[in-house]
């Protein structure tokens, strides 16, 4: 008989709506028992919605009575309280839960040790909201370079970017991109974080290395923008970003970031060239379509679409479904199996969040400093 594991989800808004909990309940291995949210309404709401029995407005409340084995956090953190999911996630370990945490999991790459190393001691596994290495396209691009189809990797070019946040008059509906009233003179970490994460994951596990030095820049673009209540705010957030990025043992990536570059959602491009071949994956919804895998040869340079095998994919899928539940339930499941199964099996876990915040944070560094940063930070 398999075994389900008993979970509940924190933060009801847009994105479990889209993503987490459409996955939680689509994986066979899941019984969703919770959902928590401070508004209580929204709570009530996505338990009818997804069928959901208990509903929480109290975090603390939901893993004291509560017997879980998973516990989700998708809330969204905001000036006032900056390190919500830092918070949620370490209440979650202690409490003795397996956690899947939205990136990022805390702003200081130290503190994401922290709690990977809390995890460890209590056995416990984590995943990071890393979508994108679980579209079936890349999972594929992964498969491939795996078996030498790259060879030896040279250089890989990442990029996420869509034009999201382009117009100054569409009110702000997400409170993290307003810098703190007081600091509008220094430009703010936005996209490097905000969009960086997913492609830095990725950059890091394609290569299966990790980097020794980083350069970057980040500019704002639209400096002004409308408020939720529809003042014009002064919004001095890197809306774009780039950097050069060495690795270890050889090799370099770019990686570039835009809440304002025009094209579709998600907007992420993952491009690896080696000594045997390069691969392109493009997730960009255009026309029906939100995820393809191209391949080149030395012998044969014109990149060629290539067929991703039905077994990336997850269960329940269906022809032309949206790709955020169509990554996450990959995602999700992913997570139920690798808990179930035991071992060491975790990809994407904190610890591949703490290097992944580690290069945020150096990227700043270098943006502040004008300068080079090694890796890893003292
Ligand atoms: N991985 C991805 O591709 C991706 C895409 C979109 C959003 N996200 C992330 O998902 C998270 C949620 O985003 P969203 O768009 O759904 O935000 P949202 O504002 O629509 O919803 C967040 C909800 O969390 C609730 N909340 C906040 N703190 C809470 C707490 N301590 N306890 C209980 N509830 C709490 C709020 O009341 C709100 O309803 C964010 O961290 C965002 O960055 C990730």
């Amino acid at each position: 008989m398999t075994e389900t594991l008993r979970a509940a989800v924190l933060g009801a808004g847009r994105w479990a709506e889209a993503a987490h909990l459409p996955g939680f309940v689509r994986s066979p291995l899941v019984d969703l028992v919770a959902i928590c949210d401070r508004d209580e309404d929204l709570a009530r709401h996505r338990a009818r919605q997804f069928n959901i029995p208990h509903v929480f407005t109290d975090y603390q409340e939901l893993l004291s009575q509560l017997d879980l084995d998973v516990v989700d956090v998708c809330t969204r953190a905001s000036p006032t309280d900056p390190d919500n999911h830092e918070e949620l996630a370490f209440a979650i370990l202690e409490a003795g839960a397996h956690c899947l945490c939205e990136k990022p999991v805390c702003h200081d790459y130290r503190n994401t040790w922290k709690a990977h190393e809390l995890a460890q001691a209590k056995g416990l596994k984590t995943k990071v909201g890393l979508t994108f290495r679980y579209a079936p396209a890349m999972q594929y691009m992964y498969e491939l370079i795996e078996e030498g189809a790259v060879g030896e990797p040279y250089i890989f070019n990442g990029y996420e970017q869509n034009s999201q946040f382009i117009s100054p008059h569409e009110p702000v509906t997400k409170p993290d991109l307003i810098p703190p009233t007081g600091e509008e003179d220094q430009i703010h970490v936005s996209a490097l974080e905000g969009y960086g994460a997913p492609i830095i994951d990725i950059s890091l596990w394609c290569f299966r290395d990790e980097l020794s030095r980083v350069v970057g820049t980040m500019q704002n673009f639209v400096p002004y923008r409308t408020a939720a209540a529809g003042q014009r705010v002064r919004t001095n957030i890197d809306d774009g970003d780039v950097y050069i990025g060495e690795y270890r043992s050889g090799g370099f990536c770019t990686i570039q970031n835009s809440y304002v570059a025009v094209g579709n959602y998600p907007g992420l491009i993952a491009n690896i060239y080696g000594s045997r071949g390069a691969l392109h994956c493009r997730l960009v919804e255009e026309f029906g379509e939100c995820q393809t895998l191209h391949g080149a040869q030395p012998d044969a340079v014109e990149f060629v679409p290539l067929t991703i095998p039905g077994r990336f994919f997850p269960p329940g899928h269906q022809v032309g479904e949206p790709w955020p539940s169509l990554f996450y339930a990959n995602l999700v499941h992913n997570f139920m199996q690798e808990i179930v199964a035991g071992g060491e099996e975790n990809e994407g876990n904190f610890a591949q969040s703490a290097r992944v915040q580690e290069i945020i944070n150096a990227v700043e560094r270098s943006v502040r400093e004008s300068r080079w940063v090694d890796l890893p930070l003292a």
